[in-house]
Protein backbone atom coordinates (compact mmCIF):
# COMPACT_ATOMS: atom_id res chain seq x y z
CA UNK A 1 0.00 0.00 0.00
CA UNK A 2 1.18 3.19 -0.98
CA UNK A 3 2.10 5.46 2.32
CA UNK A 4 0.30 9.56 2.17
CA UNK A 5 3.93 10.45 2.36
CA UNK A 6 4.63 8.92 -0.75
CA UNK A 7 1.77 11.04 -2.68
CA UNK A 8 2.97 13.89 -1.09
CA UNK A 9 6.02 13.32 -2.46
CA UNK A 10 4.33 12.78 -6.11
CA UNK A 11 2.22 15.63 -5.75
CA UNK A 12 5.40 18.08 -5.27
CA UNK A 13 7.14 16.00 -7.83
CA UNK A 14 4.04 16.96 -10.83
CA UNK A 15 4.03 20.63 -9.17
CA UNK A 16 7.38 20.96 -9.93
CA UNK A 17 6.60 19.65 -13.47
CA UNK A 18 4.17 22.24 -13.83
CA UNK A 19 5.91 25.00 -12.72
CA UNK A 20 8.37 23.71 -15.48
CA UNK A 21 5.97 23.43 -17.82
CA UNK A 22 4.92 27.10 -17.43
CA UNK A 23 8.32 28.26 -17.19
CA UNK A 24 9.39 26.36 -20.76
CA UNK A 25 6.28 28.16 -22.19
CA UNK A 26 3.49 26.09 -21.59
CA UNK A 27 0.23 27.66 -20.82
CA UNK A 28 -1.97 24.58 -20.85
CA UNK A 29 -5.14 25.41 -18.74
CA UNK A 30 -5.40 21.65 -17.38
CA UNK A 31 -2.11 22.32 -15.86
CA UNK A 32 -2.68 25.94 -14.12
CA UNK A 33 -6.04 23.98 -12.57
CA UNK A 34 -3.49 21.10 -11.39
CA UNK A 35 -1.38 23.64 -9.76
CA UNK A 36 -3.78 25.43 -8.18
CA UNK A 37 -5.71 22.41 -7.00
CA UNK A 38 -2.23 21.51 -4.70
CA UNK A 39 -2.34 23.33 -1.49
CA UNK A 40 0.25 25.45 -0.46
CA UNK A 41 1.46 27.54 2.69
CA UNK A 42 2.17 31.04 2.27
CA UNK A 43 3.58 33.31 5.55
CA UNK A 44 2.17 36.22 6.02
CA UNK A 45 2.82 39.41 8.45
CA UNK A 46 4.52 42.44 8.96
CA UNK A 47 8.14 43.62 8.15
CA UNK A 48 10.41 41.96 10.41
CA UNK A 49 7.90 39.90 12.41
CA UNK A 50 9.87 36.67 11.79
CA UNK A 51 8.72 35.38 8.71
CA UNK A 52 11.55 33.85 7.15
CA UNK A 53 12.88 32.75 10.65
CA UNK A 54 9.69 30.34 11.20
CA UNK A 55 10.21 29.38 7.74
CA UNK A 56 13.90 28.11 8.15
CA UNK A 57 13.04 26.44 11.57
CA UNK A 58 10.48 24.77 9.52
CA UNK A 59 13.19 23.55 6.85
CA UNK A 60 15.43 22.90 9.86
CA UNK A 61 18.70 24.89 7.45
CA UNK A 62 20.11 29.01 7.44
CA UNK A 63 19.42 29.65 4.22
CA UNK A 64 16.88 32.51 3.66
CA UNK A 65 18.26 35.98 3.76
CA UNK A 66 16.77 37.49 6.89
CA UNK A 67 17.47 40.41 9.94
CA UNK A 68 15.96 43.58 11.14
CA UNK A 69 17.08 45.47 8.21
CA UNK A 70 16.71 42.84 5.78
CA UNK A 71 13.80 42.36 3.62
CA UNK A 72 12.63 39.76 1.34
CA UNK A 73 11.79 41.64 -2.10
CA UNK A 74 10.60 39.04 -4.06
CA UNK A 75 8.37 35.69 -3.28
CA UNK A 76 10.08 32.57 -3.10
CA UNK A 77 8.73 29.43 -4.01
CA UNK A 78 9.91 26.61 -1.94
CA UNK A 79 9.62 23.03 -2.18
CA UNK A 80 10.69 20.70 0.56
CA UNK A 81 10.85 16.61 -0.78
CA UNK A 82 11.99 14.10 1.88
CA UNK A 83 14.96 11.57 0.56
CA UNK A 84 15.78 9.21 2.47
CA UNK A 85 17.99 9.08 5.60
CA UNK A 86 21.93 8.87 4.90
CA UNK A 87 21.44 10.68 1.01
CA UNK A 88 23.34 13.82 0.93
CA UNK A 89 21.08 16.89 1.12
CA UNK A 90 20.72 19.51 -1.56
CA UNK A 91 18.88 22.33 -2.68
CA UNK A 92 18.09 23.12 -6.34
CA UNK A 93 16.83 26.42 -7.84
CA UNK A 94 13.70 26.50 -11.22
CA UNK A 95 16.42 28.97 -12.75
CA UNK A 96 18.98 26.89 -12.28
CA UNK A 97 18.62 23.73 -12.67
CA UNK A 98 21.53 21.93 -13.15
CA UNK A 99 23.58 22.64 -10.06
CA UNK A 100 23.44 21.22 -6.67
CA UNK A 101 23.80 23.40 -3.72
CA UNK A 102 24.79 21.82 -0.73
CA UNK A 103 26.52 24.69 1.19
CA UNK A 104 23.17 26.59 2.53
CA UNK A 105 25.29 29.79 2.39
CA UNK A 106 25.51 30.15 -1.15
CA UNK A 107 21.78 29.52 -1.36
CA UNK A 108 21.44 32.57 0.73
CA UNK A 109 23.92 34.73 -1.74
CA UNK A 110 21.83 33.42 -4.65
CA UNK A 111 18.53 34.06 -3.27
CA UNK A 112 20.09 37.48 -2.92
CA UNK A 113 21.76 37.87 -6.64
CA UNK A 114 18.65 36.48 -8.12
CA UNK A 115 16.69 38.74 -6.19
CA UNK A 116 18.70 41.69 -6.89
CA UNK A 117 18.66 40.27 -11.01
CA UNK A 118 14.70 41.46 -11.10
CA UNK A 119 15.15 44.21 -8.97
CA UNK A 120 18.53 45.82 -9.02
CA UNK A 121 20.16 46.36 -6.10
CA UNK A 122 17.26 48.84 -4.68
CA UNK A 123 14.67 48.61 -2.33
CA UNK A 124 11.86 47.55 -4.76
CA UNK A 125 10.27 44.34 -4.49
CA UNK A 126 8.89 41.85 -7.63
CA UNK A 127 6.11 39.90 -7.65
CA UNK A 128 8.19 37.70 -10.16
CA UNK A 129 8.58 34.20 -7.68
CA UNK A 130 11.90 32.57 -7.07
CA UNK A 131 11.82 28.45 -7.23
CA UNK A 132 13.74 27.26 -4.55
CA UNK A 133 13.61 23.12 -4.16
CA UNK A 134 15.04 21.30 -0.68
CA UNK A 135 15.96 17.76 -0.96
CA UNK A 136 16.75 16.83 2.52
CA UNK A 137 16.10 13.54 5.28
CA UNK A 138 15.57 15.90 7.78
CA UNK A 139 12.23 17.93 6.05
CA UNK A 140 7.91 16.95 5.98
CA UNK A 141 7.26 17.58 2.13
CA UNK A 142 5.55 21.05 2.42
CA UNK A 143 5.50 24.00 -0.79
CA UNK A 144 5.77 26.83 1.54
CA UNK A 145 5.98 30.78 0.39
CA UNK A 146 8.02 33.32 1.83
CA UNK A 147 6.26 36.83 0.90
CA UNK A 148 7.59 39.93 1.30
CA UNK A 149 6.60 41.57 4.66
CA UNK A 150 3.05 44.20 4.74
CA UNK A 151 4.37 47.62 5.39
CA UNK A 152 2.43 50.61 6.35
CA UNK A 153 5.18 53.55 4.51
CA UNK A 154 7.80 53.60 1.99
CA UNK A 155 10.96 53.88 2.90
CA UNK A 156 13.66 56.00 0.99
CA UNK A 157 14.29 53.90 -3.22
CA UNK A 158 10.74 52.69 -3.16
CA UNK A 159 7.69 53.61 -4.60
CA UNK A 160 5.37 55.56 -2.44
CA UNK A 161 2.57 52.85 -3.63
CA UNK A 162 4.65 50.13 -1.94
CA UNK A 163 2.48 49.29 0.85
CA UNK A 164 -0.38 48.69 -1.51
CA UNK A 165 1.82 47.06 -4.22
CA UNK A 166 3.15 44.48 -1.30
CA UNK A 167 -0.62 43.92 -0.22
CA UNK A 168 -1.70 43.21 -3.88
CA UNK A 169 1.15 40.65 -4.21
CA UNK A 170 0.32 39.00 -1.00
CA UNK A 171 -3.01 38.63 -1.88
CA UNK A 172 -2.80 37.20 -5.06
CA UNK A 173 -1.07 34.33 -3.49
CA UNK A 174 -3.36 33.96 -0.71
CA UNK A 175 -6.36 34.61 -2.86
CA UNK A 176 -8.60 35.56 -0.46
CA UNK A 177 -8.80 38.60 1.39
CA UNK A 178 -10.29 36.90 4.43
CA UNK A 179 -10.59 33.53 5.64
CA UNK A 180 -13.69 34.48 7.53
CA UNK A 181 -14.15 30.63 8.67
CA UNK A 182 -10.06 30.16 9.83
CA UNK A 183 -10.35 27.17 7.84
CA UNK A 184 -7.00 28.16 6.35
CA UNK A 185 -5.26 30.28 8.35
CA UNK A 186 -2.89 28.93 11.40
CA UNK A 187 -2.13 31.53 13.58
CA UNK A 188 1.68 31.77 14.43
CA UNK A 189 2.60 34.07 17.33
CA UNK A 190 6.47 34.70 17.17
CA UNK A 191 9.21 36.86 19.68
CA UNK A 192 7.25 35.46 22.50
CA UNK A 193 10.64 35.96 24.42
CA UNK A 194 10.58 39.71 23.88
CA UNK A 195 7.55 40.05 25.71
CA UNK A 196 7.70 42.37 29.11
CA UNK A 197 8.73 40.32 32.64
CA UNK A 198 5.34 40.10 33.89
CA UNK A 199 3.15 40.19 30.68
CA UNK A 200 2.42 36.88 28.69
CA UNK A 201 0.41 35.63 25.24
CA UNK A 202 -1.34 33.16 26.83
CA UNK A 203 -4.68 34.76 25.34
CA UNK A 204 -3.90 34.70 22.02
CA UNK A 205 -2.59 31.58 22.35
CA UNK A 206 -5.41 29.87 24.10
CA UNK A 207 -7.51 31.21 21.71
CA UNK A 208 -9.34 33.69 23.62
CA UNK A 209 -7.81 36.98 22.17
CA UNK A 210 -8.31 35.89 18.32
CA UNK A 211 -10.23 32.86 18.03
CA UNK A 212 -9.19 30.36 14.74
CA UNK A 213 -10.46 27.57 13.68
CA UNK A 214 -6.64 25.87 14.37
CA UNK A 215 -4.78 26.24 17.41
CA UNK A 216 -2.73 28.80 17.75
CA UNK A 217 1.52 28.54 17.81
CA UNK A 218 4.25 30.02 19.95
CA UNK A 219 7.35 30.35 18.34
CA UNK A 220 10.45 31.46 19.57
CA UNK A 221 13.03 32.18 16.83
CA UNK A 222 16.58 33.22 17.14
CA UNK A 223 17.33 36.82 18.01
CA UNK A 224 19.40 38.75 15.66
CA UNK A 225 22.25 38.40 18.46
CA UNK A 226 21.82 34.88 18.08
CA UNK A 227 22.25 35.54 14.40
CA UNK A 228 25.43 37.42 14.89
CA UNK A 229 26.69 34.62 17.39
CA UNK A 230 26.13 32.12 14.37
CA UNK A 231 23.94 29.81 17.20
CA UNK A 232 22.82 27.66 14.70
CA UNK A 233 18.90 25.83 13.81
CA UNK A 234 20.08 22.78 16.11
CA UNK A 235 20.83 24.62 18.92
CA UNK A 236 17.85 27.46 18.09
CA UNK A 237 15.61 24.62 18.19
CA UNK A 238 16.80 23.09 21.30
CA UNK A 239 16.82 26.51 23.42
CA UNK A 240 13.42 26.97 21.86
CA UNK A 241 12.45 23.43 23.62
CA UNK A 242 13.99 24.42 26.42
CA UNK A 243 12.20 27.84 26.34
CA UNK A 244 8.84 26.25 26.49
CA UNK A 245 9.71 23.16 28.64
CA UNK A 246 10.83 25.93 31.87
CA UNK A 247 8.39 28.40 30.67
CA UNK A 248 6.07 28.77 34.10
CA UNK A 249 3.65 30.42 31.53
CA UNK A 250 3.92 28.39 29.16
CA UNK A 251 5.07 24.75 30.37
CA UNK A 252 1.57 23.45 30.28
CA UNK A 253 1.54 23.96 26.39
CA UNK A 254 5.07 22.82 25.26
CA UNK A 255 3.93 19.97 23.66
CA UNK A 256 1.80 22.29 21.39
CA UNK A 257 4.20 24.73 21.09
CA UNK A 258 7.73 25.19 19.12
CA UNK A 259 8.54 25.28 15.22
CA UNK A 260 8.54 21.44 15.29
CA UNK A 261 5.07 21.26 16.46
CA UNK A 262 4.27 23.75 13.89
CA UNK A 263 5.79 21.90 10.98
CA UNK A 264 4.13 18.52 11.85
CA UNK A 265 1.12 20.27 11.78
CA UNK A 266 0.58 22.14 8.82
CA UNK A 267 2.22 18.80 7.06
CA UNK A 268 -0.98 16.95 8.52
CA UNK A 269 -3.14 19.52 7.57
CA UNK A 270 -2.17 19.24 4.06
CA UNK A 271 -2.64 16.08 4.11
CA UNK A 272 -6.06 16.20 4.63
CA UNK A 273 -6.73 18.69 2.16
CA UNK A 274 -4.81 16.53 -0.43
CA UNK A 275 -6.96 13.84 0.60
CA UNK A 276 -10.38 16.07 0.04
CA UNK A 277 -9.12 16.96 -3.27
CA UNK A 278 -7.91 13.78 -4.56
CA UNK A 279 -10.83 13.31 -6.76
CA UNK A 280 -10.79 16.51 -8.62
CA UNK A 281 -7.38 16.10 -9.09
CA UNK A 282 -7.33 13.03 -10.39
CA UNK A 283 -10.20 13.72 -12.65
CA UNK A 284 -7.64 16.23 -13.79
CA UNK A 285 -4.93 14.28 -14.25
CA UNK A 286 -7.38 12.10 -16.54
CA UNK A 287 -7.97 14.94 -18.50
CA UNK A 288 -4.37 15.73 -18.80
CA UNK A 289 -3.10 12.59 -19.63
CA UNK A 290 -5.62 12.19 -23.02
CA UNK A 291 -4.23 15.79 -23.54
CA UNK A 292 -0.75 15.08 -23.27
CA UNK A 293 -0.96 11.86 -25.21
CA UNK A 294 -2.74 13.69 -28.41
CA UNK A 295 -0.06 16.67 -27.90
CA UNK A 296 2.63 13.77 -27.99
CA UNK A 297 1.13 12.10 -30.76
CA UNK A 298 0.71 15.63 -32.75
CA UNK A 299 4.49 16.29 -32.09
CA UNK A 300 5.19 12.54 -33.14
CA UNK A 301 7.05 10.10 -31.64
CA UNK A 302 9.72 9.37 -30.63
CA UNK A 303 10.73 13.01 -29.67
CA UNK A 304 14.22 13.97 -28.72
CA UNK A 305 13.91 18.04 -28.22
CA UNK A 306 12.80 19.28 -24.42
CA UNK A 307 9.53 19.53 -25.57
CA UNK A 308 8.27 15.90 -26.00
CA UNK A 309 10.57 15.30 -23.33
CA UNK A 310 8.80 17.42 -20.94
CA UNK A 311 5.40 16.65 -21.72
CA UNK A 312 6.62 12.91 -21.56
CA UNK A 313 7.73 13.42 -18.62
CA UNK A 314 4.47 14.72 -16.86
CA UNK A 315 2.99 12.08 -18.16
CA UNK A 316 5.16 9.84 -16.39
CA UNK A 317 4.60 11.30 -12.79
CA UNK A 318 0.26 11.91 -13.73
CA UNK A 319 0.17 7.91 -14.56
CA UNK A 320 2.33 7.14 -11.22
CA UNK A 321 -0.19 9.75 -9.16
CA UNK A 322 -3.09 7.65 -10.77
CA UNK A 323 -1.46 4.50 -10.04
CA UNK A 324 -0.58 4.98 -6.43
CA UNK A 325 -3.79 7.52 -5.48
CA UNK A 326 -5.82 3.80 -6.38
CA UNK A 327 -3.49 2.02 -4.46
CA UNK A 328 -4.05 4.18 -1.70
CA UNK A 329 -7.80 3.99 -2.31
CA UNK A 330 -7.63 0.29 -2.27
CA UNK A 331 -5.41 -0.26 0.84
CA UNK A 332 -7.27 2.13 2.56
CA UNK A 333 -10.40 0.57 1.85
CA UNK A 334 -10.31 -3.18 2.30
CA UNK A 335 -12.69 -4.58 -0.90
CA UNK A 336 -13.55 -1.30 -2.43
CA UNK A 337 -15.86 -0.49 -4.97
CA UNK A 338 -12.74 -0.58 -7.39
P1 LIG B 1 10.65 38.80 8.32
O1 LIG B 1 10.99 40.16 7.84
O2 LIG B 1 9.23 38.72 8.78
O3 LIG B 1 11.01 37.73 7.34
O4 LIG B 1 11.51 38.59 9.65
P2 LIG B 1 12.92 37.89 9.87
O5 LIG B 1 12.77 36.43 9.98
O6 LIG B 1 13.88 38.42 8.86
O7 LIG B 1 13.29 38.42 11.35
C1 LIG B 1 13.47 39.79 11.61
C2 LIG B 1 14.33 39.96 12.88
O8 LIG B 1 13.61 39.52 14.02
C3 LIG B 1 15.63 39.16 12.87
O9 LIG B 1 16.65 39.95 13.44
C4 LIG B 1 15.33 37.96 13.74
O10 LIG B 1 16.49 37.48 14.40
C5 LIG B 1 14.36 38.55 14.74
N1 LIG B 1 13.41 37.54 15.25
C6 LIG B 1 12.53 36.81 14.52
N2 LIG B 1 11.80 36.00 15.30
C7 LIG B 1 12.25 36.19 16.56
C8 LIG B 1 11.90 35.60 17.85
O11 LIG B 1 11.03 34.72 17.97
N3 LIG B 1 12.59 36.09 18.94
C9 LIG B 1 13.55 37.04 18.84
N4 LIG B 1 14.18 37.44 19.96
N5 LIG B 1 13.91 37.61 17.65
C10 LIG B 1 13.27 37.18 16.54
NA1 LIG C 1 13.45 40.77 7.72
MG1 LIG D 1 11.58 37.85 5.31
Amino acid sequence: MATMDSLIGLVNRIQRACTALGDFGGDDQAFSSLWDALPSVAVVGGQSSGKSSVLESIVGRDFLPRGSGIVTRRPLVLQLQQIEEGQQEYAEFGHLPQRHFTDFSLVRKEIQDETDRITGKTKQISPVPIHLSIYSPYVVNLTLIDLPGLTKVAIEGQPESIAQDIEDMVRSYVEKEVDPSGERTFGVLTKLDLMDKGTNALDVLEGRSYRLQHPWVGIVNRSQLDINKNIDMIDARRNEREYFATSPDYAHLASKMGSEYLAKLLSGHLESVIRARIPSITSLINKSIDELESELDHLGRPIAVDAGAQLYTILELCRAFDRIFKEHLDGGRPGGDR
